[in-house]
C-alpha cells in the first residue's frame, strides 16, 4: 500500500502526475514531441450546419441520411435510410444480416435511451460451439468461415421496431433509396476493392458471396466498377412492403436457414426457424459515467463499450489531464494504465447480463474507480501482475474466469442529430470483415457468435462471456451520447474491435481535455492499449512516442489503426460534425 493511502490522506493524483512527466522523462523529453502529435494525420476540416447533419462512414449512406432529414424525416428515419445503404455500400462492415445498438436522445420525451439490435446465440447452440473434438479452441478463422458463426441478426428487427414507435415518415419511403441504388448500382470504393482484394481465398468459398463480389476469374471487381445488388433490392422490396417479418419468416428465412447449414459443408450452423421468429429487440437504458461535468452515456451489456470507456474515463478523472500535453509520453502512462485496468474487469466481470450476474453498477462506482486511480505508479508501468480485475461492490458472489475472445475490426458508426433535436448514435457490424463470408438474398451473414470465448472454463472456473443457448456475445461497440446538462451534447462512436473503447475514449479526452474540435479529435494519431503492449498508429505522429514509452517500460507495437469515429457535437449555435480520414465517411447538414 501506498504510503499517502495507509495514512488515509488521497495521494494528490495530479500532483504525481507533474511530478512524473517533469522529472522522470525530463521535461524536454517530455515536450519535444508534444506539438506535433495533437496536429493529427489528416487536414480534415469540420463541417458546421443550423439544423440537421449526419455523419456516416460512406457518402452514399450520408447522402441517404441526408435526404431523408432534408425530406421532414426525423433522426429515426434518417437511421433507416443509412443502414439499408450502408448494406450495399458498406457490406463488408454492417447490414441486415448483422446486429447493432442504437444509442437514441428523444428530444419530446427528453429521454436517453438505448436499442439493442444484437445478434443472439441459436437455442440449439452449447457452450462448446467453437471447441474441437478434443474440446480445444478452434483456430479463429475455421469458427468464422461458415454457418457455425452466424447469430440471428437484429439489425433489421432493431430498424423496424424503432421507426414504428418513433419514425415520422413512411417505412417504405425509407427503403425505397437503397432499393434504387440496388438496382442501379453504385461504384465500388477503394477502401472496399481492397479489403475484397485481401479476401479474395475465404468469398470465393461460397457461390452467391463469390457471384456478387468477384469475376470469373475469382478477382476482385475493380474500383469504380458499378456494382448492382439485385437480390438485394429484391430483399428490400419485400422488406418495404411487409416489414420485418418478411425477412424473419418466410422465404428469405427459408434462405437464410439453408444457407447457414449448407452454405460452407465444412462448417454448418444451427439457426433455425424458430430463431429467428423469436428475435426480439431490447431496450435498455443507458449506462452512465461522470466525466468533468459531463455524463458520457452509452451502451451497456451485452456491450462492454460504456462500461469499458466510462472505467477509463473515471480512473482518469482524478488526474488533471487538461494539464497534460497530447505529445507527452506520461500523459499516455496514464491513458494507457487506466485503460489496461478497465480491460482487466472487462475480461472478468462483462458479457450478456441477461445470463450472467454482472456488478454493472460497481464498476462505475467512482469510489472504485479511485481506488483503481491510485494503483498507478508515477514512473513505473503497470507490471503484467498489477493487471488484476477489482473487487467492485457487487450484491452477489461469484466466481468468474477472464475471458479469452478475439475481435477483429470490421464495422461501422453513424451520428444523426435532427431539426427537432432528436440524436442517433448507432455502431452496427457483421463483426470480421464480410462476416461468416456466406451471402444470402443480397446481403452477408454475420460472424458475431465468434465474439464469445471459445473456452468455457478456466481450471474449472466458467468464463462470463462462453456461448449460451439465446445468449447475445460481448460487444465493444460503445456508439455514445454525452450529456451536459441534461441535454445532448455530442454523439460519438467508431469500428475497430475492442479497439473501438480505446478510440472512443481517446477521442472523448481529446475534445473536453485537450479543447480539440470533433475533426481535430478524430484526426488525432491514435495510442491504443488494451492487454499491455502499446498500439501506435503507423504513419502518424504517434510513431515519435515509440521510444519514449518503450523508455518507461511498455512493449510498443506501430500499426495501422483504422478506426472510423464519426461524431456530431451540438452546441446552441449549431452542429459541428467530423469524419474519420482513416475511412471514406463524410457529414452532410442544413
Ligand atoms: N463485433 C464487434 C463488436 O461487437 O464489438
Amino acid at each position: 500500500m501506498k504510503a499517502g493511502l495507509k495514512n488515509g490522506i488521497r495521494l494528490n493524483l495530479a500532483a504525481a502526475l507533474m511530478l512524473l512527466s517533469a522529472n522522470a522523462l525530463g521535461q524536454d523529453a517530455a515536450d519535444s514531441v508534444a506539438p506535433e502529435i495533437a496536429t493529427g494525420i489528416s487536414s480534415r476540416q469540420a463541417v458546421s450546419a443550423k439544423d440537421f447533419m449526419v455523419a456516416t462512414a460512406n457518402p452514399y449512406a450520408t447522402k441517404a441520411g441526408h435526404d431523408a432529414l432534408a425530406a421532414g424525416g426525423n433522426a429515426i428515419d434518417a437511421m433507416v435510410a443509412v443502414q439499408l445503404v450502408l448494406g450495399l455500400v458498406e457490406p463488408q462492415s454492417s447490414g441486415i444480416g448483422g446486429g447493432a445498438f442504437l444509442v437514441y436522445f428523444d428530444n419530446d420525451e427528453g429521454l436517453l435511451t438505448t436499442f439493442d439490435g444484437r445478434e443472439t446465440a441459436p437455442m440449439a447452440a452449447t457452450p462448446t460451439l467453437f471447441q474441437n473434438v478434443n474440446g480445444e479452441p478452434l483456430k479463429f478463422f475455421d469458427a468464422v468461415v461458415g454457418g457455425r458463426s452466424v447469430g440471428t441478426p437484429g439489425t433489421l428487427k432493431l430498424l423496424y421496431d424503432t421507426h414504428a414507435a418513433h419514425g415520422k415518415l413512411e417505412w417504405a419511403t425509407l427503403v425505397q433509396p437503397a432499393i434504387d441504388l440496388a438496382e442501379q448500382g453504385f461504384e465500388l470504393s477503394e477502401r472496399l476493392f481492397k479489403q475484397l482484394s485481401a479476401d479474395v481465398d475465404r468469398l470465393g468459398l461460397h457461390e452467391e458471396t463469390s457471384a456478387h463480389f468477384l469475376k470469373d476469374d475469382g478477382t476482385p471487381h475493380p474500383q469504380g466498377h458499378l456494382l448492382a445488388n439485385p437480390a438485394y433490392a429484391q430483399t428490400l422490396k419485400s422488406i418495404a412492403a411487409q416489414g420485418a417479418d418478411a425477412f424473419y419468416k418466410g422465404p428469405i428465412a427459408q434462405k437464410i436457414v439453408d444457407t447457414v447449414k449448407n452454405g460452407n459443408p465444412n462448417n454448418p450452423g444451427l439457426l433455425s426457424h424458430e430463431d429467428l421468429a423469436n428475435y426480439r429487440i431490447k431496450e435498455r437504458p443507458p449506462v452512465c459515467l461522470s466525466y468533468r461535468g459531463y455524463d458520457v452515456c452509452g451502451m451497456g451489456p451485452p456491450s462492454s463499450g460504456a462500461l469499458t470507456v466510462g472505467q477509463i474515463l473515471g480512473i482518469l478523472e482524478p488526474f488533471d489531464m487538461a494539464a497534460q500535453k497530447p505529445g507527452n509520453p506520461a500523459t499516455w502512462q496514464l491513458i494507457g494504465d487506466a485503460s489496461r485496468l478497465a480491460f482487466a474487469d472487462r475480461g472478468r466481470y462483462m458479457a450478456d447480463s441477461d445470463f450472467v450476474p454482472m456488478p454493472t453498477e460497481g464498476l462505475l462506482d467512482q469510489a472504485y474507480l479511485d481506488e483503481r486511480a491510485h494503483l498507478i505508479e508515477p514512473r513505473a508501468v503497470l507490471t503484467p501482475d498489477q493487471v488484476k480485475p477489482g473487487s467492485p461492490a457487487w450484491d452477489h458472489v461469484m466466481l468468474l474466469a477472464d475471458d479469452e475472445s478475439l475481435e477483429l475490426p470490421s464495422t461501422s458508426h453513424f451520428a444523426i442529430v435532427d431539426a427537432d433535436g432528436n440524436v442517433v448514435s448507432m455502431t452496427t457490424t457483421i463483426e470480421n470483415g464480410f462476416g461468416s463470408r456466406l451471402m444470402t438474398s443480397g446481403f452477408l451473414l454475420n460472424n458475431e457468435l465468434t465474439d464469445f470465448s471459445f473456452r468455457t472454463h478456466r481450471d474449472g472456473i466458467p468464463i462470463a462471456n462462453r456461448v449460451e443457448p439465446g445468449k447475445r456475445p460481448r460487444s465493444s461497440m460503445a456508439p455514445t451520447i454525452i450529456m451536459k446538462d441534461g441535454k445532448p451534447y455530442m454523439a460519438i462512436g467508431s469500428p475497430g474491435g475492442s479497439r473501438i473503447i480505446g478510440f472512443v475514449a481517446q477521442a472523448i479526452i481529446a475534445h473536453i481535455d485537450w479543447g480539440m474540435n470533433v475533426q481535430a479529435a478524430i484526426n488525432m494519431p491514435h495510442l491504443v492499449n488494451r492487454f499491455g503492449t502499446y498500439d501506435l498508429e503507423k504513419g502518424s505522429e504517434a510513431e515519435k512516442l515509440a521510444a519514449p514509452l518503450e523508455a518507461l517500460g511498455y512493449k510498443v507495437n506501430i500499426r495501422d489503426l483504422n478506426s472510423g469515429l464519426h461524431a456530431i457535437h451540438i452546441t446552441d449555435d449549431g452542429l459541428t460534425g467530423g469524419a474519420d480520414p482513416r475511412r471514406e465517411g463524410t457529414v452532410m447538414g442544413n
